[in-house]
């Protein structure tokens, strides 16, 4: 697997004559990469000749300071799984690199952006979403690859790339869970013992035949801070805080 830093050189391999000809998936990840992250390369391995990962934790997409201070990093151990993977090239940008105008132009969504997960993450998707459309121009992709277990983050990237009349197709994977159900993510990694024997209940729970209210405080009685639950047409949204631990979910009813 070749590492590149720098948007120059992969500029110069996008154009070179190994990449010529070949398709290119692409799977943008922040780091700490667990199962979930391998479906997304496996897929994009499989119906692509050339697949690159990106990891770059992105501060504009967090809110809240200490949440950016305390995510997860594993970079030793990511270069390694994707490496085993056969993956063809990971880009890992520094922050200048990306925001060379430090966050002076954005991309905002103004409608479903703002529900869910946006109403309590004020700003949340324009990070998300520039930072997309800036690795999408730096890459230049055929596919890209998204978890259906950021249901919200994967419609409006499919928003973004329609609207922007991007040539890009966003292949979705669904969520992968733990054995007990937990979605995985790489926020599960900050769970405690007893938080992580708790943390089960929460898709039980979202997925059980009971109303939004009853979840709701079935939630808090098992211990979780209940952020959000809601339904958006057939599926049911949530996000919960376990200590200081954000968990997000959904699932199709
Ligand atoms: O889902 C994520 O890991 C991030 O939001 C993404 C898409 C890599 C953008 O930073």
């Amino acid at each position: 697997m070749i590492i590149v830093k720098k948007i120059k050189d992969w500029k110069s391999l996008r154009v070179s004559n190994s990449l010529k000809n070949k398709t290119l998936g692409f799977v943008p990840t922040m780091g700490a990469l667990h199962r979930g992250h391998i479906e997304l390369v496996k897929k994009s391995l499989s119906q692509n000749d050339i697949t690159v990962v990106s990891i770059f934790v992105n501060p504009t997409q967090f809110n809240n300071k200490a949440d950016l201070r305390n995510y997860p990093v594993t970079i030793n151990s990511d270069i390694k799984i994707l490496d085993e993977l056969n993956v063809n090239y990971l880009f890992l940008p520094e922050y200048k690199e990306l925001y060379p105008d430090d966050y002076k132009y954005k991309i905002t969504e103004t409608d479903f952006s703002k529900l869910l997960c946006g109403r309590f993450r004020p700003g949340h998707f324009d990070g998300v979403l520039t930072v997309v459309m800036k690795l999408f121009n730096i890459i230049k992709p055929d596919r890209a690859y998204f978890g259906e277990k950021d249901y919200q983050q994967l419609e409006l990237i499919r928003g973004m790339v329609k609207n922007f009349f991007m040539d890009i197709k966003i292949i979705s994977v669904p969520t992968v869970r733990d054995k007990d159900g937990l979605a995985l993510s790489s926020r599960n990694l900050r769970l405690n013992a007893i938080q992580r024997k708790i943390a089960p209940k929460f898709p039980e729970i979202l997925m059980s035949d009971l109303s939004i209210e009853q979840i709701k405080s079935r939630l808090v009685s098992e211990g979780f801070k209940v952020e959000y639950v809601e339904q958006i047409g057939d599926r049911r949204f949530a996000a919960v805080y376990l200590g200081k631990v954000r968990l997000i979910d959904n699932v199709k009813i």
